[in-house]
């Protein structure tokens, strides 16, 4: 008997991917939400003596988080001996300082909670910055993959000449590692931030590379701004439009249309959040670390 049972919350297509990878059977619960705002889960499969995966898109995790909890707590009730969390984007992890007397350190109370809720975590590349690993945060057992591979192979598969560039100094970690595996150039920038969409990023003289096709690599595409202030800079010196990739597509409002009508060739995420820029898929990436 399969001891090993998959949950969807907000994330279909990977769910199914890995039920049919790895041959296991799919959980079903009703989700209800009532007029006043508040939620209704009942869990349908017997659990008992099974491992639960529960697959999650945490994209927008204010509203995904209670949810997350009744869900887990009706599985258990339905005799899961264990409850391991798939989040292939992992939020809540960019406050990682009080910069101001008063902030909360929002990823530190987060990981509390998530804590709490799950008996162990799977993602891929949270951004990790000041934290240097995931257990200086959760006090359950994580396991972090990366996509660095998919994205490298996607790069070498459909880009001539690549310049790798990150766009910011808490890139490096991504384009770097993507360059190395690639076996080509990579530059990282300076950014500066005075606001959500107000970014400056300074830029070195790239004249060399004018026949080269910049690939900015990052963890996050949030407002864009990033990507969209070094592609406007690329423009200005003469360089091709560049491909932006993003493993999380975190896009707000319109985001996404505003990026890809400025100066750049292409915007692509992993499918780490469903949305219409995902071109690298994880499946079997997120499959291979389910044992
Ligand atoms: C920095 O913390 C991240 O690595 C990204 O550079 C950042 O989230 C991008 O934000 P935006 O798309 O809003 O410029």
């Amino acid at each position: 008997m399969n001891k090993q049972i998959i949950f969807n919350l907000g994330h279909e297509n990977l769910a199914q991917a890995l039920v049919q990878a790895k041959g296991l059977s799919s959980g079903s619960y009703t989700y209800h939400r009532f007029p006043d705002g508040e939620s209704f889960i009942q869990v349908e499969s017997d659990c008992t003596d099974k491992q639960a995966i529960i697959v999650a898109n945490l994209h927008h995790p204010d509203d995904k988080l209670l949810p997350l909890a009744f869900l887990a707590d009706a599985i258990r009730s339905r005799g899961a001996t264990s409850v391991v969390l798939i989040a292939p984007y992992l939020p809540y992890m960019r406050q990682d300082k009080q910069f101001h007397p008063g902030e909360c350190v929002t990823s530190r109370i987060f990981a509390e909670h998530l804590s709490k809720i799950v008996d162990r975590l799977i993602t891929v590349d949270p951004h990790l910055h000041r934290y240097h690993s995931l257990d200086e945060l959760y006090t359950i057992p994580s396991q972090v993959l990366s996509a660095m591979d998919d994205i490298a192979e996607w790069v070498r598969a459909n880009i001539l000449h690549p310049l790798i560039i990150g766009p910011d100094s808490e890139s490096e970690q991504w384009a770097r590692t993507t360059a190395e595996k690639i076996g080509c150039t990579y530059l990282i920038l300076e950014k500066h931030r005075y606001g959500d969409r107000d970014v400056e990023v300074d830029m070195p003289d790239l004249s060399e590379y004018a026949n080269h096709t910049p690939v900015l690599v990052d963890d996050i595409i949030s407002t864009g701004r990033t990507m969209l202030e070094t592609a406007e800079n690329l423009k200005k010196m003469g360089l091709k439009a560049p491909v932006c990739i993003g493993v999380h597509g975190v896009f707000g409002e319109d985001d996404y249309s505003k990026i890809k009508g400025s100066y750049v060739n292409k915007v692509l995420t992993c499918d780490s959040i469903p949305h219409e820029s995902n071109a690298i898929m994880l499946k079997e990436l997120i499959s291979n670390a389910l044992v």
